[in-house]
């Protein structure tokens, strides 16, 4: 379990990968199971907290004792995600939310016809959940990211923690096949607003969740 003790702090925790809908039978998804998220809310759990767990589809079984509030869209997890946020002490955007969603969702399912060999969709960034909610942002408040790299892990994740106004970011190289978002363990680099940084072993999303908590509970002690 967690060394840390979070009884009353209430810990925001975001999961799985975004679905953009095409039209009523398809959407557009990423390669994300959702199992870091859900070691980050079952930690928090058990450290003390009570816990919100915003949620993609996942074939994951939510942690027993954890809010879940069941998402689809990046649109979605951004409305959920800030009417919470400001009754939360902390936020951990785990999900993998989509950049891209198409610019219109058809209504009916698209067909394919005689004429249609190609089929063009066009698609529209999406709002960036974590840049959104900086402003609301109170003192006390502790704001974690995740980011996915597959090259220049320290450097792309220094750049996210600052634009994203963030106390902490867990840097995680998915090039490498053993570590990342399918699998069991993961291996991350916490980063901090204060230059420094600190890299976890190879472990189970399970210790590698108890590691961030006790790093979130460390934030709030500095806070
Ligand atoms: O920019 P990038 O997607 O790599 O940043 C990753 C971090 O930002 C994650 O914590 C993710 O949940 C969050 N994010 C977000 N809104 C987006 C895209 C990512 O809050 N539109």
């Amino acid at each position: 379990a967690p060394t840390v003790d979070l009884t009353g702090k209430r810990i925001l925790v975001t999961a799985g990968g975004t679905r953009e809908r095409l039209d009523p039978v398809r959407f557009l998804t990423n390669d994300s199971s959702g199992k870091m998220g859900y070691a980050v809310a079952a930690a928090a759990q058990r450290a003390g907290a009570t816990v919100t767990l915003i949620t993609a589809p996942t074939a994951l079984t939510v942690p027993r004792g954890v809010t879940v509030v069941p998402i689809e869209s990046t649109q979605e997890l951004a409305d959920a995600v800030t009417s919470r946020f400001p009754q939360a002490d902390a936020l951990i955007m785990a999900a993998a939310v989509a950049d891209f969603q198409p610019l219109t969702a058809a209504t009916q399912k698209i067909k394919k016809t005689a004429d249609n060999d190609e089929l063009t969709l066009t698609l529209k960034k999406t709002p960036d959940i974590l840049k959104t909610v900086a402003p609301m942002k109170q003192a006390d408040q502790v704001v974690v990211g995740f980011a996915a790299e597959t090259q220049e892990l320290l450097k792309n994740g220094r750049q996210k923690l600052r634009h994203k106004h963030l106390d902490m970011l867990a840097a995680n190289d998915v090039s490498r096949a053993d570590i990342g978002f399918n699998g069991d363990n993961n291996q991350v680099t916490f980063l901090f607003a204060d230059g420094t940084s600190q890299q976890t072993p190879v472990a189970s999303k399970r210790v590698i969740g108890e590691r961030l908590i006790e790093q979130v509970a460390k934030l709030f002690a500095k806070k």
